[in-house]
């Protein structure tokens, strides 16, 4: 049967559902956390930082919605497997799954040293949540639906961000490998590519220099930053069942930038 999700009203998109986002406490995670927690489902909220943990959770229940903080460093395995043990005891499923968690460490590749730290969290994290949501929670019910963030990084090389540049390219990998060989168990796994987005990690105190965000802002044909709000809309698209037959997509939300030849608009 076909399904007809398309006229649900948006904030029963994700009614009954139970979602769990990784790195949500700030930046594009917290705000696909409330989006899909506006949108009916109950939110797990992870973060290495408690405390921004529990800040979100706060303001999706002062909202009138549900969420439970799981605090830890998403790149711990065991710390994933036990996390998703607590959501599965607490409400008894998973739906969907946002690997969100990233970071970026800036240094030319000869004296890159980051390169554990980078790769672990961006790339080894998202496949352990991956595994361990599938296995206790999407395999034996036939369906799901994962959602990695990558990067416009994911698929073409920007300078003196290799852990980033390379993780993401694996992200892309892992997405293409899951949604392969998981489809036989219904789960659908996609993947967004955000091109420069105004969070943490471009304008926040560690993030980009402002002649180098304004020199990347040239190069977006939409000549603007993304706002968290707008990844989160792809990422709770791909998370629904609107996208019922969509799986392995790596989808740009770029502004355009990757369909811009040589990078330079005249
Ligand atoms: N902002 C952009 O321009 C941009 C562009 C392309 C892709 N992305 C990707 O989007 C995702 C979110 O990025 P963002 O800009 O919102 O970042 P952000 O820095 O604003 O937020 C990341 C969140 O992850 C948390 N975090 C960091 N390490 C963690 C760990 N080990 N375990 C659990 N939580 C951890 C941080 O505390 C923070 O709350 C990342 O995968 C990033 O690579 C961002």
């Amino acid at each position: 049967m076909i399904p007809s999700h398309s006229s649900d009203p948006a904030s029963v998109r994700f009614k009954g559902r139970v979602a769990v986002v990784t790195g949500a406490g700030g930046g594009i995670g917290r705000a696909a956390a409330f989006l899909l927690a506006r949108q009916g489902a109950i939110v797990a909220v992870n973060d290495v930082n408690p405390v921004m943990a529990a800040a979100v959770v706060s303001e999706i229940e002062a909202a009138g919605g549900r969420a439970l903080a799981l605090a830890g460093d998403a790149a711990d395995e065991a710390f994933a497997a036990e996390a998703v043990a607590e959501v599965m005891l607490a409400y008894g499923r998973i739906d969907v799954l946002v690997n969100n968690v990233g970071i970026s460490v800036v240094a030319p590749a000869e004296d890159f040293v980051a390169w554990d730290r980078v790769v672990r969290t961006n790339l080894y994290s998202q496949f352990y949540w991956s595994k361990a949501v599938a296995k206790a929670a999407m395999i034996p019910v036939g369906r799901g639906a994962i959602v990695n963030v990558a990067s416009i990084a994911g698929l073409a090389a920007v300078p003196n961000q290799i852990g980033y540049v390379v993780s993401k390219h694996g992200v892309i990998g892992l997405t293409r490998s899951l949604a392969v060989e998981w489809g036989r168990h219904g789960i659908r796994v996609n993947c967004v590519c955000p091109g420069i987005t105004a969070t943490d990690l471009t304008t926040g105190a560690s993030g980009m220099a402002p002649d180098r965000l304004k020199a990347r802002i040239a190069r977006v044909p939409l000549g603007r930053m993304s706002e968290a709000d707008e990844q989160a809309e792809a990422i709770a698209y791909l998370a629904s069942e609107e996208a019922s037959y969509v799986s392995g997509l790596i989808m740009n939300a770029d502004g355009g930038q990757l369909a811009l030849h040589s990078g330079v608009m005249t």
